[in-house]
């Protein structure tokens, strides 16, 4: 496995997913395991970004209710374990195939509150090389508009390698 050290990531925000990213797909690369996958982007992505990522993991279709989110791997206080598509800000985002950037949690009809002290969410879809949704990945923040274009496309990146590369 690569080592990664994360000692010195660059301060400007689109750099540093830069770094993650390859980071990731250093450590990931010839692991079959998606739950490997999941669980190492994890890490790495909260090693670079909290404070401000409090709640940071993944939501997985899961295959014997396709319409259904299962939690997956996390860090953070405990999440919700199940998400019907269509609910919420992950259910939303599996149900769109698209990005969701809610900087008010609590103007977001549906939202489901894990924790109180989450205030904004940015949830990205998680598709395999085949295209089919496999899992949302979720970020929420204590701070209101935490996320903006450049957690997007950073985000969206490291979402897009995960389950495609070899
Ligand atoms: N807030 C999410 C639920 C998941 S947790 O916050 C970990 C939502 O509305 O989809």
């Amino acid at each position: 496995m690569a080592e990664v050290s994360l000692s010195d990531l660059p301060a400007d925000k689109a750099e540093r997913y830069a770094v993650v990213r390859r980071e990731i797909a250093a450590v990931i690369a010839g692991e079959p395991s998606h739950v490997a996958r999941y669980a190492t982007a994890t890490s790495l992505l909260v090693q670079a970004f909290a404070p401000r990522f409090f709640w940071t993991g993944f939501y997985l279709v899961d295959p014997d209710k396709p319409s259904e989110l299962v939690v997956g791997p996390y860090q953070g206080t405990l999440g919700c374990l199940r998400i019907p598509f269509g609910k919420g800000v992950c259910g939303a985002a599996a149900a769109q195939r698209a990005t969701q950037l809610v900087p008010d949690v609590h103007a977001f009809p549906g939202h489901i509150a894990c924790d109180s002290r989450s205030n904004s969410e940015i949830v990205v879809p998680v598709f395999d090389a085949a295209g089919r949704l496999a899992a949302v990945l979720d970020v929420d923040s204590t701070e209101l508009a935490a996320f903006d274009v450049v957690d997007q496309a950073g985000l969206e990146a490291i979402c897009a390698d995960l389950l495609t590369t070899p």
